[in-house]
C-alpha cells in the first residue's frame, strides 16, 4: 500500500514508521504525500486513540529532506514543496489524537521538523536533532523556524539554526526540545507504555486539552483563557466526566467511553 511506510495498527494505536533506511529515511516528495494518505486512514478510524511515528532502523529517524530532490529545488519549487509539506505537518498537528515521535537516531531538516509536529516527543540515547538547513545554504522550511521557537524559545532557536550544528538528546532534554530520553532498545517499548497510558484517558478530555495547549503560543492570553473555558465547559459536559468524578467519589477505577 506504501512505498517508503510501514503503516500498522495495533488496538487503539497507530504506528507510521518512515521507511528509507537506505536513504537514512529521507523524506522526499514522495513519502510527504504517503504520510499524507497515512493520516486520512487515521482520522477515518474512530477507534485510533494515538499516532506514533518513527523511522526505519537504529541510525536515522528522518536524515532530513531528500537532498537528491533539494539539488532540483528552485525558487517556484522551494515554495510549493515547503507549503506541502507544512500543510501535511500541521495536519499531524491537528489530529484529534496526540501522536508520539520516537526519535530513534538523526533527527536533522525536515525530520526534526516532522517530530515537533507530534504532540510528545521520546529520544533515544544515540538520537542526534538539528536543524543543518544553513549549511546547505538554505533555511528551514517545513515548521522549523516557527515550531523550534516555541517549543525551546527565541535564543536557543537561534543557535540551532544558524549554526546548523546537530544537538544531542540529553541536551535535546535539557532545553525541553524532547520529552525523556531512554535507551535505543526502550524506545519503542517506551512509547507504547506512553501511549497506552494516553489511550487509557478520556478521548474528549485529551482532545480538548491538546486543542487548549496548542492554542496558548497563539494570540492573547486573554483569548487563550477565553478558549480554555470554553474547551473546559464541553468537557464538563461529556459522559467520560461524569464517569471520572463518579469513579473517584466511589473509590474505584474509571471505565471511560469516550463520550
Ligand atoms: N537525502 C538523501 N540521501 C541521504 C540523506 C538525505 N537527506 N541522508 C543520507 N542519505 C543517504 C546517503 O547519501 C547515503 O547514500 P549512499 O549509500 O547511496 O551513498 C546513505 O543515505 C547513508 O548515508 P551516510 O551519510 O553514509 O550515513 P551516516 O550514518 O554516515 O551519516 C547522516 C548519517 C545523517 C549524518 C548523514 O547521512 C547526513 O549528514 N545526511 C544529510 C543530512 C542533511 O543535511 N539533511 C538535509 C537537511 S535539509
Amino acid at each position: 500500500m506504501f512505498e517508503n511506510l510501514l503503516f500498522g495498527i495495533d488496538g487503539v494505536m497507530a504506528t507510521l514508521t518512515i521507511n528509507r533506511p537506505d536513504k537514512r529515511n529521507a523524506v522526499n516528495n514522495a513519502t510527504v504525500e504517503e504520510i499524507d494518505r497515512a493520516l486520512s486512514e487515521v482520522e477515518n478510524n474512530p477507534d485510533l486513540r494515538v499516532l506514533i511515528l518513527t523511522g526505519t532502523g537504529e541510525k536515522a529517524f528522518v536524515a532530513g529532506a531528500d537532498i537528491h530532490e533539494l539539488a532540483k529545488r528552485d525558487t517556484l519549487l522551494g515554495r510549493t514543496e515547503s507549503r506541502r509539506r507544512q500543510e501535511v505537518y500541521t495536519r499531524i498537528e491537528h489530529l484529534e489524537i496526540p501522536s508520539i515521535a520516537a526519535i530513534n537516531g538523526w533527527a536533522l531538516g525536515t525530520g526534526l521538523e516532522l517530530a515537533m509536529a507530534c504532540t510528545l516527543r521520546l529520544a533515544s540515547s544515540n538520537a542526534m536533532l538539528g536543524q543543518p538547513e544553513v549549511k546547505l545554504g538554505i533555511t528551514p522550511g517545513a515548521g522549523g523556524t516557527q515550531r523550534l521557537t516555541r517549543l525551546v524559545g527565541m535564543g536557543r532557536a537561534m543557535e540551532m539554526i544558524l549554526t546548523g550544528d546537530p544537538i544531542d538528546a540529553e541536551h535535546a532534554l535539557f532545553i525541553g526540545l524532547v520529552n525523556r530520553v531512554v535507551e535505543p532498545a526502550q524506545l519503542m517499548p517506551e512509547a507504547r507504555q506512553l501511549a497506552e497510558t494516553l489511550a487509557s484517558r478520556p478521548k474528549l478530555a485529551l482532545q480538548y486539552a491538546k486543542e487548549a495547549v496548542m492554542r496558548s503560543p497563539e494570540g492573547s492570553l486573554a483569548e487563550g483563557l477565553a478558549h480554555e473555558s470554553y474547551l473546559h465547559a464541553l468537557s464538563c459536559g461529556t459522559r467520560d466526566k461524569q464517569e471520572g468524578v463518579t469513579a473517584f467519589l466511589e473509590k474505584r477505577d474509571p471505565q471511560f467511553t469516550g463520550r
